[in-house]
């Protein structure tokens, strides 16, 4: 399908998604968000395809929802018709790893979409923050959730209380927030690189093991460990782990065939 607010590329396993709404600093506006969906949903169901890459431009991964697309809603119609609830239809269903590549402005929304990733790699200039208290609202993405779970309280009340407060990529990585930090023009390739690694992977324990984290977010400890063995148990029915101790036994590199 041909986009107009995103470009897709397939690199090896890799599937690569671009955000690409220069003139608005890819703000994340309904057609946008509808087509990063579409793709995501084909990439995840490709058999050919390990891993996705998420990024934007040198200037911005994306500034936040598209704020003159918000401005007139009422409360009854957003309520009613769940404003931006499509954010997460797809994202959060995703098996297979997302990993964001994030140059400059992630703010709002843009900030909330990184933190849907599973890894984030932050170029030197990026900049993470919620600035939706200065327009009169409030983070609606997951900011006041996932940000909080990754930076802290303190860290995450003063981003999101000031609205002026952001991290630098430095700090997010500090924080914790991204994997790590890399110059403008190698943090994507950074991310294909870790994406590659990860398709050279056995697909079902790549998605059990993605699985097992996120699950630790919504479970106590006891249930989440319970979680994790039953699933750490159901990777012996798989021909991976068979090639994967054989090849260890055998001193030999695996080869994962995804059965
Ligand atoms: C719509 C936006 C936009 C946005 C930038 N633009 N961000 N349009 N929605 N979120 C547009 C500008 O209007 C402008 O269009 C063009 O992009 C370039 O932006 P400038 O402001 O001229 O660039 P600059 O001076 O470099 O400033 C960059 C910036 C600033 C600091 C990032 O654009 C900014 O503050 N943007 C808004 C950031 C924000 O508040 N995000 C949170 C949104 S609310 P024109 O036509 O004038 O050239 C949100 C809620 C999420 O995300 C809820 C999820 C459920």
């Amino acid at each position: 399908a041909t986009h107009k607010y995103i470009l897709t590329e397939i690199n090896d396993k890799v599937g690569i998604i671009r955000l690409n709404r220069p003139k608005a600093l890819n703000a994340l506006c309904n057609d946008l968000f509808t087509e990063l969906n579409e793709s995501l949903k084909d990439l995840d169901s490709n058999d050919q395809i390990g891993a996705i890459v998420l990024t934007g431009s040198d200037r911005a991964f994306a500034a936040g929802a598209d704020i003159k697309e918000m401005q007139d809603k009422n409360m009854v119609e957003s309520y009613t018709r769940e404003l931006l609830g499509h954010w997460t239809e797809q994202i959060l269903k995703l098996k297979k790893p997302l990993i964001a590549a994030v140059n400059g402005y992630a703010l709002g929304g843009g900030c909330e979409l990184a933190m849907m990733c599973d890894i984030i790699y932050a170029g030197e200039k990026a900049v993470f923050g919620q600035p939706e208290i200065n327009l009169g609202t409030i983070p609606g993405a997951g900011g006041t959730q996932r940000l909080v779970r990754a930076v802290g309280k303190s860290k995450a009340m003063e981003m999101i209380l000031t609205g002026t407060v952001n991290l630098s990529a430095q700090e997010a990585c500090s924080a914790g927030l991204v994997s790590g930090v890399y110059p403008v023009d190698k943090v994507l390739e950074k991310a294909i690189e870790t994406a590659k690694i990860i398709s050279s992977k056995g697909l079902p324990s790549v998605m059990m093991a993605k699985e097992a984290v996120n699950t630790s977010f919504e479970l106590p400890l006891s249930s989440g460990l319970q979680f994790e063995r039953r699933l750490f148990q159901t990777t012996f029915g798989t021909k991976d782990q068979k090639e994967g101790m054989s090849a260890f036994a055998e001193k030999r590199k695996p080869k994962f065939t995804n059965e």
